[in-house]
């Protein structure tokens, strides 16, 4: 349907999938203007776009979403709280669906430890769904509380929070200094009040609790927070200036001492068959509790225990959150879209006549890639009975928590008689290259490299995006905006550092521009000077290599420590062969398949251009070893071979890189250190040969201050 076509014409299923392309497209807008600082429509579009959705509100009052923008005013507050940096990042958890990933928890946890089954015990609690909040208390009281934002960085919230019963003020008999994290919720009683209350004055009503107690907290007028009833369980901390208790149990007892509401479904378990047990009778009691949950999560109970397992870069490796089942729903196929990649992967999208799943509405979902659509799995063999996916089928719709939602299964009684079987682009739709399947590989690619405007684009937006580039008011929908624009265009990374010079040469001047002011072209100008300066590991990651995400680009940049060095090395390095080429495959983490998509990139003429175009614009930060310094071991290249008695491989090679060693996998010339337990067989025959120091596990732990 065209976007312009007059309301009065709309049929009831245009009008409504009319409604989600409006909302859609006016909360972009809100974010651009309100929260990235850089509106991409001019005000009378705006307008329009607003009163189009209001003028088909006015003639189907029954279609009014949830979320209508007519109910909005502006954008989500984000922008104006001030942030906080977490003093200890705020981490989330790694999923588990079915029994068996809470086997494989237990087992993995176990392994690390070197501990034999039955040996680790685990609390069960209730995983509730709302927002997770920091609470700082400081000889005893509340200075604090911050919003989880991206983990590192969250909202002040303080004095919303203050007015949150379950949270109190002060404490008696804690330490000094005590980060408190729970989540805030709302439950089932209080949420249908308050959208009773709403709807009958006419205002916004929430799609379910989580966002009405996310709505709710985030607030800039606390007094509205104080007239939501909110509420909060806590189940962790972050900083602390001493211990609360040895074990996860007694620390939540600890909590409620201090007078936090902890939940009382939690359990002590013995072993997996307790945990799933518990899991059962909580899933069971799930729709009498008064409030969403959404899973269960376990923890390794015994606090020593947890700090050796650690974290990994968001997750920690002590805990796991089993979730329930997901949730379902049927709807029409109207179409498969296929949309181009930044590595050129075709990826088939469905556009779905919207339904809701789980409380949001879903309009499109994946279909994974044209074996998924045609009925079978990478090897051939069937799925979904065999039965293919097409344009017009009554699909079933799933979602499980965050993940992106997916077409699951059709119903192949309601197939329109003239649905045909969908036939999967050979070409870029895009850039009408030739797009191909290699041998073993599910997705096709468009060939078209840097020459398809989509990889162009989609390169871009990864180029700029936080853990790359992470420049202030140029993000995704910015950097789409200039790679259309004739007059100032960005079409590759090096273009990013030219535009003030292009702009000053411009006629036309970008702060003349619909959206642009002085200040705001001004601040753009600055922000990318400021990102010119910037550490090897992010222009790593922010090539957008197939296969280099940001480990292996953490990686690399450790290795070779300068981009000259990074670079000469991946330029003389051959695929499969030579010094260089076993030099990177000897990085422990670094696989074959990632080393050769690397090599391969930079051996691309085009490629390789684009990318020297943009290094000449930048001044790149060595990567050092990271952290402890001091330690005997920083900067040192260390081998472990044979058994290790006292720790596990995990273990030891998670230690060595926190206290600054590079762990690799073979011996070679750099190796600095080999640590050789029972059984070390030609490594240890090589390491001598070499003249390279070689210690037993004992010695080893001596070193790092742990024998
Ligand atoms: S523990 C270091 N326990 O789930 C891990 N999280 O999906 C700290 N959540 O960000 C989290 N109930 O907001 C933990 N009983 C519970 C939880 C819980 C809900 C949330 C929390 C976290 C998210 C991860």
């Amino acid at each position: 349907m065209e976007a312009d076509k007059p309301v009065a014409e709309l049929t009831e299923a245009e009008a409504r999938a009319e409604l989600a392309r409006l909302a859609d497209e006016i909360a972009r807008a809100n974010t651009a203007y309100h929260h990235d600082d850089a509106p991409d429509i001019s005000d009378a579009a705006y307008d329009a776009l607003k009163a189009r959705n209001a003028a088909i509100e006015a003639r189907f009052p029954h279609l009014k979403r949830a979320d209508s923008p007519s109910e909005q005013v502006g954008a989500a507050p984000s922008e104006t709280f001030s942030k906080v940096t977490h003093a200890v990042r705020m981490l989330s958890l790694e999923n588990a669906f079915a029994d068996e990933d809470v086997t494989e928890f237990d087992d993995r946890v176990r392994k690390y430890l070197g501990l034999p089954a039955g040996a680790v015990t685990y609390t069960a609690e209730p995983k509730i769904d709302g927002l997770s909040l920091s609470l700082r208390y400081e000889d005893g009281k509340l200075v604090q509380a911050a919003t989880r934002g991206d983990g590192a960085v969250g909202e002040n919230v303080t004095a919303n929070a203050r007015t949150i019963d379950d949270i109190p003020e002060r404490v008696k008999n804690a330490p000094d200094i005590m980060e408190i994290r729970g989540e805030v919720y709302m439950s089932h009683a209080d949420f249908e009040a308050l959208n009773a209350r709403n709807e009958a004055a006419g205002s916004k009503t929430f799609a379910n609790p989580r966002n009405a107690a996310a709505g709710s907290l985030r607030q800039l007028d606390a007094e509205i927070t104080r007239s939501r009833p909110l509420r909060f369980f806590a189940y962790s901390w972050g900083e602390l200036s001493g211990p609360l208790a040895e074990t996860q149990i007694e620390a939540l007892e600890r909590l409620a001492a201090f007078g936090f509401q902890t939940n009382d479904l939690t359990r002590l378990c013995a072993d997996t068959d307790e945990m799933l047990k518990v899991y059962a009778d909580i899933e069971q009691r799930r729709a009498t509790l008064g409030y969403d949950i959404d899973g269960v999560v376990y923890k390794v109970n015994d606090l020593a225990l947890q700090a050796r397992l650690g974290f990994r870069s968001t997750t920690p490796r002590w805990a796991i959150a089993h979730k329930f089942p997901a949730e379902l729903a049927w709807t029409r196929l109207e179409a498969i879209e296929i949309q181009v990649g930044r590595t050129g992967a075709l990826s088939p999208v469905a556009r779905l006549s919207p339904v809701t799943v789980g409380g949001v509405v879903v309009s499109n979902a994946t279909l994974h890639n044209e074996d998924y659509i045609a009925g079978r799995d990478a090897k051939g063999a069937p799925i979904r009975d065999g039965k293919d996916i097409r344009a017009g089928d009554w699909v079933q719709v799933y979602r499980a928590g965050d993940v992106i939602p997916k077409v699951a299964d059709v119903d192949l009684t309601q197939r329109p008689k003239d649905a045909a079987a969908y036939d999967f682009p050979k070409t870029c739709p895009e850039c009408g290259s030739e797009a191909v399947r290699e041998a073993g590989d599910a997705v096709r690619r468009c060939t078209g490299g840097i020459i398809c405007p989509a990889q162009a684009v989609e390169k871009l937006k990864h180029f700029v995006s936080r853990a790359a580039f992470d420049i202030d008011s140029l993000g995704a929908k910015q950097v789409e905006m200039f790679y259309h624009d004739d007059l100032l265009p960005i079409r590759e990374p090096a273009d990013i550092f030219t535009l003030r010079a292009r702009d000053a040469d411009n006629v036309s001047k970008l702060k003349n521009r619909d959206g642009y002011g002085e200040r705001s072209a001004a601040n753009l100008f600055d922000a990318i000077d400021e990102r010119r300066n910037i550490p090897l590991n992010r222009v790593i990651f922010a090539l957008g290599i197939r296969h280099i995400g940001e480990s292996a680009a953490n990686l690399l940049a450790r290795h070779y420590g300068t981009w000259e060095a990074f670079e000469g090395a991946v330029t003389r390095a051959e695929v499969g062969q030579g010094d260089d080429w076993a030099d990177l495959v000897a990085i422990d983490g670094m696989g074959a398949v990632m080393a050769a998509s690397l090599v391969t990139t930079f051996h691309q003429e085009a490629e390789r251009a684009s990318i020297d175009r943009l290094v000449s614009e930048l001044d790149i930060q060595p990567v050092a070893p990271p952290a402890s310094s001091d330690s005997p071991v920083a900067g040192k290249t260390i081998v472990f071979t044979g058994t290790l008695e006292k720790m596990t491989r995990a273990e030891a090679k998670a230690r060595a890189e926190a206290l600054g060693a590079k762990v690799s996998g073979s011996v070679s010339a750099k190796t600095d250190l080999l640590v050789a337990g029972p059984g070390a067989g030609s490594k240890a025959k090589k390491a001598a040969d070499l003249g390279i120091e070689v210690i037993d596990e004992d010695a080893w732990l001596q070193l790092i201050g742990a024998g």
